[in-house]
């Protein structure tokens, strides 16, 4: 429900601030038992710059598997639900295509994590949704807050997931552009399915499985849009500071949204008629604008989704899939909300005080990104806000 992520303050338009709650539960587990599950595949390519446009062909038998998946036929019967013909066009769309899981795979970079035996050594695997038209975006963010790096001894990693557009020459323009990115930065994972809205879930997924094969004990991932603003030096020091700083507890932080349901109004951005989901309620869940997982649980919701229908709204489905764990997002207030003070006419909106201390603000344009992040970095910027990121219920 990425709209209602956005709130605007004193008439700045553009400047939405969208503060992170931190909440969290513990429960028992380890990440020592992690189940790999590589569904018959042999050896993946280690090469750091496979795209399948490097390769001629694919490098076992068992590589066709990711990256050549036999087409997803459309589901005819999806037309003799109810009032189907009535439906606006995504939502039918999305309801012949409701059954495909798997597409096959245009960019990959199996070894990002240096390998799924050695990816624990990756505390923060930042995971960015974007579409294949976004460039300005992904250049600005390699640039600023989601560069790779070791920060206070531990890593951070990058990859971007992303679909393909439309159809025709543009989206081989678009594929091309992509595979030239990917050649530069070794930063993004494609499959090959249209990159809409309402195929959000379809990308978060196919994901998950991506790193359970390649990245499955990663400490924790921030999973989010590529127009948000992240401090992830503050995440850094956040989730260090928890008392589980492996990744082997439940991990799920970010905007909560409790006791909402389907919206049924037809000409919303996020509706969601009966005939795909009866309920009046969802699950709470962390807006997807961006939220912080830890790898274990990360793994429950990939689990649990093997058995969950695809549900179109992408941060809803997250949610879906670890109630039916028996988890959710507690608020933990260890991040106060600081951007929703500023009201008083006089504060400067762009004020690097305030991002400084927060953990993720949606939206920002990619110059804005890239000025902020320079400004928060600023050995002579002066703040006289306390800080509050310490994880202190
Ligand atoms: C591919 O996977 C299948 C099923 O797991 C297996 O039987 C077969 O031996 C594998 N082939 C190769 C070439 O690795
Ligand atoms: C549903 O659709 C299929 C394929 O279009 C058709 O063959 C079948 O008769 C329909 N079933 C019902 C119950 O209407
Ligand atoms: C196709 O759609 C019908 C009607 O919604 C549904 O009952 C059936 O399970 C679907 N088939 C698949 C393979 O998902
Ligand atoms: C999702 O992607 C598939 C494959 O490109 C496409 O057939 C389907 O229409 C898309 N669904 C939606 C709702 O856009
Ligand atoms: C995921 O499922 C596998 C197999 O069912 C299980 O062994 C593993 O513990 C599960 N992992 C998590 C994190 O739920």
């Amino acid at each position: 429900m990425k709209g209602l992520h956005v709130i605007h303050f004193y008439g700045v338009g553009i400047f939405g601030l969208f503060v992170v709650y931190l909440c969290k539960i513990h429960i028992n587990s380890k990440l020592d038992n992690f189940y790999v599950y590589v569904k018959g595949k042999g050896n993946i390519p280690t090469s750091s710059h496979t795209s399948r446009s490097h390769q001629t062909k694919p490098v076992t038998i068992n590589d066709s598997y990711v990256y050549s998946w036999p087409k997803c036929e459309q589901n005819t019967s999806a037309a003799n639900i109810t009032d189907f013909s009535s439906l606006p066009g995504h939502i039918q769309d999305f309801l012949y295509y409701r059954h495909c899981r798997h597409f096959p795979m245009l960019l990959d970079v199996p070894d990002k994590c240096g390998g799924a035996s050695q990816s624990a050594e990756v505390f923060l695997l930042l995971v960015i949704k974007s579409s294949p038209v976004n460039y300005d975006r992904r250049e600005v963010l390699r640039k600023t807050w989601a560069e790779e790096r070791e920060q206070n001894g531990v890593w951070i990693r990058r990859l971007f997931i992303s679909g393909t557009m439309e159809s025709g020459k543009e989206k081989q323009r678009l594929n091309k552009l992509l595979e030239l990115e990917h050649r530069e930065h070794n930063d993004i994972l494609q499959w090959d399915f249209s990159d809409s809205f309402f195929n959000l879930t379809l990308k978060q997924i196919l994901f998950l499985e991506w790193m359970e094969r390649n990245c499955p004990n990663a400490r924790f991932l921030l999973n989010g849009d590529d127009d948000v603003f992240a401090n992830t030096d503050n995440m850094i020091q956040y989730l260090q500071g928890l008392e589980d700083n492996d990744g082997s507890k439940h991990l799920y932080a970010g905007f909560v949204f409790e006791n909402t349901a389907p919206v049924r109004y037809t000409l919303s951005k996020y509706f969601v008629p009966v005939q795909v989901q009866e309920s009046e309620s969802y699950p709470p869940y962390c807006g997807g604008g961006g939220f912080l997982l830890s790898g274990y649980s990360a793994m429950v919701i990939n689990n649990m989704s093997q058995s969950i229908t695809l549900f179109p709204i992408d941060d809803v489905y997250m949610g879906m899939c670890l109630a039916k764990a028996g988890l959710g997002p507690v608020s933990h207030m260890g991040v106060k909300t600081i951007g929703l003070t500023i009201h008083s006419g006089n504060i400067d909106e762009h004020d690097p005080c305030y991002y400084k201390e927060l953990l993720l603000v949606h939206r920002f344009f990619p110059a804005h990104m890239y000025l902020m992040w320079h400004r928060i970095h600023d050995p002579s910027l002066v703040c006289g806000i306390r800080n509050v990121i310490q994880n202190k219920p």
